[in-house]
């Protein structure tokens, strides 16, 4: 066989990107993965779970980030783009513009206590053009909504605290609420937005007190699970992700929540309910309708 000669660079580092280096330095192969970012993995590496087949993004791509961290083949330069490539087919110069990183990367362990020791803040004050109408509050969520923006907005990434306090006293978060919270932090709506409906435990309409999220995954389909999501259905009469006329239940179908073993599962509220049978299902519902309301809890109006 041939002796390989020469080098490879991949550039992007996301999930192609890696199985294409590993597959190139397998075969013998040099290979530098050129990443703009500060590290690969690219957008699977935000993803929950991948579509059609709601695979575990993680479980993926982990096995192939510490195969390439340890491959003697692979160089990864991170932080770096292209700026120029010259030479002909077989013999390429790539010229690479690596951004500051303002640390000793030799030293860098990604502890990450340099960013809470930074003496810099990037906070901006939101400066509001003169004509931006100052946004409205509903009066009966005003108080508790404005004390937790104020308690939140001047530390280091408020916009998560603000919003789980806020969902929390909520359960959703109506527009002016959303609006209110950018004219305050600065940031734009459209991010907020974004965040508010990245994460399964916001919701940006109004849901009940009380969340049924049956688990459809694999283990639970097979063991019934659609049958236990058609009677909590028939008995609270509503549909999927569809809630409960007072306001107490909001019925979801969730893939997978980890205890495959307690198949068909079931959680409301904190509570896991494994190895559910339909006999079950109205004593559930009697036990969470029966809950007391907690202090300072809002009752939202039908
Ligand atoms: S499939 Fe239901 S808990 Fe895993």
């Amino acid at each position: 066989m041939p002796k390989k000669i020469g080098a490879v660079a991949v550039v992007g580092g996301g999930i192609s990107g890696m199985q294409a280096a590993l597959d190139l330095a397998d075969s013998g192969i040099k290979v530098h993965i050129i990443e703009s970012k500060p590290g690969i993995g690219g957008v699977m590496s935000m993803l929950d779970k991948t579509f059609p087949t709601n695979d575990c993004a993680m479980c993926t791509m982990a096995p192939r980030l510490v195969e390439i961290s340890r491959h003697k083949d692979i160089e990864v330069i991170s932080h770096s783009e292209v700026e120029k490539i010259a030479g002909k087919p077989g013999k390429l110069n790539v010229t690479l513009n690596t951004k500051a990183r303002f640390v000793d990367v030799d030293k860098c362990t990604g502890c990450g206590s340099c960013t809470q020791s930074c003496p810099v803040s990037n906070f901006v004050q939101p400066m509001l053009p003169e004509d931006k109408p100052v946004v409205e509050l509903n009066p009966e969520i005003r108080e508790r909504i404005v004390d937790i923006v104020r308690k939140h907005k001047h530390r280091r990434g408020p916009l998560m605290p603000i919003l789980q306090e806020v969902s929390a006293f909520l359960r959703y978060f109506p527009e002016e609420v959303l609006k209110y919270i950018s004219q305050e932090t600065a940031y734009p709506v459209a991010h907020i937005v974004r965040v508010a409906t990245f994460y399964s435990g916001f919701s940006l309409k109004p849901i009940g007190k009380h969340i049924i999220n049956i688990c459809m995954g694999t283990a639970c389909y097979v063991r019934g699970s659609q049958i236990l999501a058609d009677r909590f259905s028939d008995l609270l009469n509503i549909g999927m992700d569809e809630t409960t006329e007072d306001m107490q239940f909001t019925l979801k179908s969730v893939r997978c929540i980890g205890c495959c073993g307690l198949s068909p599962v079931a959680t409301v509220a904190d509570e896991v309910y494994g190895k559910l049978q339909i006999k079950d299902v109205p004593g559930i519902l009697n036990k969470h309708a029966a809950e007391p309301k907690h202090e300072g809890e809002l009752q939202i109006a039908n």
